[in-house]
């Protein structure tokens, strides 16, 4: 066991050096060729590869800084016949014929959208979030474009941050699983391939932890949290080959990560040996002005080449201020020769030397069969079964009235972050209920939009409810709600959503509430109200079909919480992986059972709020299903284990109703003592099986002593011994903990 171990660890290093799908003989033959070029260099073409500019189309200036070799990458350029033409001016008339790199945000897909990152990691099914990362990959591709910005792998615990759709949700281990498979699908199985294109791990890092949950704040992360929490899931793209990083907007306790020589250097180079191109976040280099780090943009460029970032994303601060900053003395052209090597290294590991051209196509590959299939499938798998009293899946019934503004809304099914998204292809829950259920349904939206405040359309929905035998109610968020810059302090449902759920609850018929967000929303008495809830994180293109398949029962729900609900917005931060304290919760009186004149001193002290109490309204990790499942108690093929031992953890789960269905099954870990205070629990595995009706399964964790460590105070890292609970649960609040001691 210690020998393969030890043999992963070494394999490790070297793809992670290697970068994924080249041989140590090719990284060998890059070297080289990157030596050669660089020593034909100057120092403005050198600085040139170091700058990023948003594409402005074939316009006489572009194509003279092309020319000039002063720039090394373009985003946002589309147009495949555009793209080659900017190409063949890099590559025949510039000196060298260094081609460009054309990169785009392709987030959750480029024509085909996929659910958002939030609600991709809501399916627990990391081949799929593969292949959702795949479809966007050859599409994307298609035309021209070879580099994209994601996966975005920032642990977020605050669902007013309006970036934590683009994540895969508050857990380390969540991030990592499944950004270690969007790099996979992005990159393909070989970076040099026509449909494959460099990923991009961001934000870089610490992002998701914005103070108040306002974009571009302040992050305070002491640098143990920020090992053990933050930084783990970037380290699973490293070790999966991720081609690039990015850094993120936000400073960590006073250095902004595009100033920062302990991420960019010692993290990312010193310690994971990263040998990948760092790019700037857009224009992050010269807001160092803005955080007042840098007096101006000549210091902001020398900060963050010392930093070690690699090309700068539209900051202009490189290519105005490095020439002189080297021929001042101020940086060694060394420091620059490094950046060079590393832009160079991922152009040839994509082939852009042998093939920089895209080929031009009659028909683009946009919406094809098999791709709308991923996304149909995608769109189900990521929806979350939260409550049923038995009204889903739908039975038969004569009429069912279709409401809210989510229901027939195809721009705001697509979520955010998708540039290139075309809403006239999406398909809407109104469209494909239509299609299944034909003059059985009753459209009405009540609301036009999510923040409707009129009370026009309430009285119409209504009345098609009165005449319905069960109503779907499509809630939620307009995409313009959630991503970049879009942060509320309070995520209720906006508009008059709530008053138009409770006008159809008084109508007496089922309500089955369907919400479509960018992030957890603070819906307690809308959950309260409705017989039945479905919350689908912004589901892309076909959400229609897929929802409408998990709510008609084609598909029985496996989608669960990638992202804790909080109860209130202000239990935020509320996450499963919290800490214990010293007082944890117990005797709790609410604040509505505090009889008046009750004496200070006569209620308990313990950790909650009186007006929330401790508990979320639903925790990480919990979806139900159609069907029923029974968890045995979990067995250990031992119950100690040496550190370079292991164990295994065995859970039978009994598939107890009549779906066949698939069920997330969920490893838990706790350390009970250590000499730092640890979450009371962290997920350390997941697995998604299929257990048909009846059946059981038995699902097997293998444990290692590298699961269980974390970084001490002497900033060291390992395991403990001593004694751990291990769950295998449904989710991170249920489940009967064994024990078993690290010697
Ligand atoms: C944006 C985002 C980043 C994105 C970049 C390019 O500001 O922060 O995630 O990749 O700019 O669009």
């Amino acid at each position: 066991m210690r020998s393969s171990i030890l043999r992963n660890i070494a394999l490790v290093a070297v793809a992670a050096t290697l970068g994924a799908g080249c041989t140590q003989q090719e990284s060998d033959t890059t070297e080289k060729k990157i030596d050669a070029l660089l020593s034909q260099m100057t120092l403005e073409e050198k600085i040139g590869q170091m700058n990023q500019l948003q594409g402005l189309g074939c316009n006489s200036d572009m194509i003279a800084a092309i020319k000039a070799g002063r720039v090394g990458s373009l985003l946002n350029e589309i147009n495949p016949d555009t793209i080659n033409e900017l190409q063949r001016v890099a590559v025949e008339e510039s000196r060298l014929g260094i081609p460009l790199i054309f990169a785009r945000d392709v987030v959750h897909g480029f024509k085909t959208i996929m659910p958002i990152p939030l609600g991709q990691a809501a399916s627990w099914n990391a081949e799929l979030v593969e292949e959702c990362a795949r479809v966007a990959a050859y599409e994307a591709t298609s035309t021209g474009i070879r580099w994209t910005f994601a996966p975005m792998i920032d642990v977020s615990r605050d669902g007013r941050w309006g970036r934590i759709a683009e994540s895969f949700g508050e857990d380390t281990y969540m991030n990592g699983a499944m950004g270690a498979a969007s790099v996979r699908g992005y990159q393909g199985d070989s970076l040099s391939l026509p449909t494959s294109m460099a990923a991009c791990a961001k934000h870089f890092a610490g992002y998701g932890t914005s103070e108040g949950g306002k974009d571009y704040n302040t992050a305070n992360i002491p640098e143990r949290l920020l090992r053990d929490v933050y930084l783990p899931p970037f380290y699973e793209t490293v070790k999966a080959g991720v081609a690039s990083f990015m850094c993120s907007f936000n400073d960590i306790d006073g250095v902004p990560s595009s100033g920062s020589v302990f991420l960019n250097r010692q993290i990312l180079r010193d310690e994971w040996h990263y040998d990948g191109l760092l790019v700037s976040d857009w224009g992050s280099i010269e807001q160092m002005i803005p955080h007042h780090f840098c007096a101006d943009l000549k210091e902001a460029a020398e900060k963050a080449v010392l930093a070690g970032v690699d090309m700068d994303m539209m900051g202009y601060a490189y290519i105005t201020h490095l020439k002189e900053l080297v021929e001042s003395g101020a940086i060694s052209e060394t420091l620059i020769d490094e950046a060079v090597r590393n832009v160079l290294r991922m152009k040839f590991r994509l082939g852009l030397f042998e093939n920089p051209y895209v080929a031009v196509r009659d028909t683009l590959p946009f919406y094809e069969e098999a791709s709308l299939a991923v996304a149909r499938r995608a769109a189900a798998e990521s929806a979350v079964l939260l409550k049923n009293n038995g009204v889903l899946p739908l039975q038969s019934f004569g009429k069912v009235a279709v409401v809210g503004p989510l229901c027939d809304s195809p721009a705001d099914q697509i979520g955010t972050w998708c540039f290139d998204a075309e809403p006239e292809h999406s398909v809407t829950p109104l469209q494909a209920l239509k299609a299944k259920y034909g003059d059985k349904v009753i459209g009405v939206p009540g609301l036009t939009y999510s923040r409707d405040m009129s009370r026009d359309g309430i009285a119409r929905a209504v009345a098609a409810a009165r005449t319905a035998d069960v109503v779907l109610y499509f809630a939620g968020e307009e995409a313009v709600l959630s991503g970049e810059a879009r942060c509320r302090a309070d995520i209720s449902l906006p508009g008059a959503q709530t008053e138009l759920l409770k006008a159809l609850k008084a109508t007496g018929k089922p309500v089955v509430m369907i919400v479509m967000a960018g992030r957890p929303l603070t819906i307690p008495e809308e959950c309260e109200l409705a017989d039945a809830v479905i919350y689908s994180f912004h589901a892309g293109t076909m959400a229609g079909p897929g929802l409408t398949d998990v709510i008609s029962g084609d598909v029985v729900p496996s989608g669960k919480l990638p992202v804790t609900l909080p109860r209130m917005v202000g239990q935020i931060p509320v996450y499963y992986a919290h800490k214990n304290t010293g007082r944890p919760a117990s005797n709790i009186t609410l604040i509505d059972d505090i009889a008046v004149g009750t004496k200070q001193t006569s209620l308990g002290f313990t950790s909650y709020h009186l007006d929330a109490g401790d508990k979320p309204l639903y925790p990480f990790g919990y979806g139900l299903s159609y069907t029923t499942f029974d968890y045995s108690p979990v067995t250990l093929s031992a119950t100690e284990m040496n550190a370079d031992g292991s164990l295994v953890a065995s859970c039978t789960i009994k598939n107890t109703g009549a779906y066949d269905a698939e069920e997330a099954v969920q490893l838990y870990i706790g350390d009970k003592v250590a000499s730092v205070v640890r979450p009371v629990k962290e997920l350390k595995g997941f697995d998604k099986v299929l257990i048909k009706a009846g059946e059981s399964v038995t699902v097997d964790f293998t444990v290692t002593a590298e699961m269980l460590a974390f970084t001490h105070l002497d900033g060291t890292r390992g395991a403990e011994a001593g004694d751990f609970d291990l769950w295998i649960a449904a989710d991170s609040d249920s489940g009967t903990p064994v024990t078993f001691t690290l010697k």
